[in-house]
């Protein structure tokens, strides 16, 4: 029988089992140590859903590999001008750096075009995305995650850091949400 959890109101089954992320995790660093042989890499993963993939990554990387971590904050700024975005605890020197932004998901991509903007501004030598998952019928992004460890369909997951309003985020595995 297929493992199920529930988070407040809603239903999930076991959709990635810990074993399998973990190996492909494993595979994704790999395959960044080898991309960036020679090069001084910056990760920055994005708070708070990234927060366990960024671990496994980083534990799997066998050389040195500085890492920090980041929320995106929104907020109304004082012109009229819309919404501002910032990243907050970000104080890394980039220059002639190459940055790899580690990710939980990526859905629409809004997101992550927003932090990819903000990241080029500190003129970093490349920035590329990892993201542990993605969703290419929601996506309407402009940068395609290069580095993507498991591509997903258009259904609500949580688990290994990702949440359902705060909670699930510490599942060992992924989960999905169960059709009513
Ligand atoms: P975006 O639509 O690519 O901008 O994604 C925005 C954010 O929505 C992601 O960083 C996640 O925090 C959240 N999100 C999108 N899809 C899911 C999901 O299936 N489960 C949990 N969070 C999600």
């Amino acid at each position: 029988m297929t493992k199920e959890v529930q988070i407040h109101d809603k239903h999930f089954s076991l959709f990635i089992s810990e074993e399998e992320i973990f190996g492909v995790v494993k595979k994704m660093a790999k395959q960044l140590e080898s991309d960036y042989q020679g090069k001084d890499i910056l990760l920055i993963a994005i708070l708070n859903g990234a927060f366990m993939f960024a671990s496994d990554i980083i534990k799997s990387i066998k050389r040195d590999a500085e890492i920090t971590f980041v929320k995106v904050s929104s907020y109304k700024g004082t012109q009229t001008t819309g919404r501002v975005d910032e990243l907050i605890g970000l104080n890394n020197q980039m220059e002639n750096r190459h940055v790899i932004v580690i990710e939980d998901i990526v859905d629409t991509g809004i997101t992550i075009d927003k932090v990819i903007s903000l990241i080029k501004a500190n003129d970093p030598a490349s920035v590329e995305v990892c993201t542990l998952l993605f969703k290419p019928e929601a996506f309407k992004g402009k940068h395609k995650p290069k580095y993507i460890c498991f591509e997903i369909p258009n259904k609500f997951v949580v688990g290994y850091g990702l949440d359902y309003n705060e909670l699930g985020r510490n599942l060992k595995e992924l989960y999905q949400l169960k059709e009513a």
